[in-house]
């Protein structure tokens, strides 16, 4: 399972790299108003930073909602690094414009992916993510881990190779559960992946040992 870190913040993203278990990062328009990046000019210098600081996959957003406005961004964001993944929303200029790059060769995520039917679109057009937000289904009161759970029968049943992205990924036991199903990737905040580490058992028995240690040195 890929970990990837969703955050435009940098000193995360080393923090996460650092660790030596990060395979990318994914960033949306408002990660980065979070961290005061605004103007087209600094949103793409950010993306060079970041790409700059990981080894993985860099999924980078367009804001054009029409076909054509997709394809200029997209090749734009595609043309800063060979590590960057189109991000596209998950309507019919989407669909179309993923196609369009997924046939050249373009790395690509579908977002904003909430139902079976929209995950099995993304992958007739050849999305090399597809992205469910399952943390905002179980915000209004839906079964995000259900929709992981039909996409991965989906995907199964024809041997598409579209990776599962689970994405809007909140905490440890989303990351735990999202394994368990069998996504292929994960995007969460860093305490997410940081709060893997955890166990009062390893915390209680690492004293012990150097407890022990000490007495006989
Ligand atoms: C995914 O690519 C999105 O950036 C993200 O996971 C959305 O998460 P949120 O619902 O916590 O905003």
């Amino acid at each position: 399972m890929k970990f990837f870190i969703d955050t435009a913040n940098l000193d995360q993203i080393k923090e996460a790299q650092a660790l030596g278990i990060l395979d990318g990062v994914t960033t949306n328009p408002s990660l980065m108003a979070k961290e005061g990046i605004t103007g087209a000019e600094n949103i793409l210098q950010h993306y060079r930073d970041i790409c700059e600081a990981v080894d993985g996959d860099v999924s980078a957003e367009v804001i054009a909602t029409d076909y054509e406005g997709m394809i200029k961004q997209g090749e734009e964001l595609a043309a800063l690094n060979p590590q960057i993944v189109v991000k596209l929303p998950m309507i019919a200029a989407g669909v179309k414009a993923c196609k369009y790059f997924s046939d050249k060769g373009i790395k690509t995520n579908v977002t904003l992916v909430f139902s079976a039917g929209q995950a099995l679109l993304a992958a007739k057009a050849g999305a090399t993510y597809v992205s469910p937000f399952l943390g905002r289904l179980d915000d209004i009161s839906t079964d995000g881990l259900n929709l992981i759970s039909e996409i991965r029968t989906i995907y199964d049943n024809y041997a598409f190779e579209t990776q599962i992205l689970a994405a809007s990924v909140r905490h440890t036991m989303h990351v735990i559960d999202c394994a368990k199903l069998g996504s292929d990737v994960m995007t969460g905040p860093l305490s997410s992946i940081t709060g893997l580490l955890r166990h009062p058992l390893t915390d209680s028995g690492l004293a012990q040992f150097l407890a022990d240690y000490a007495k006989g040195n």
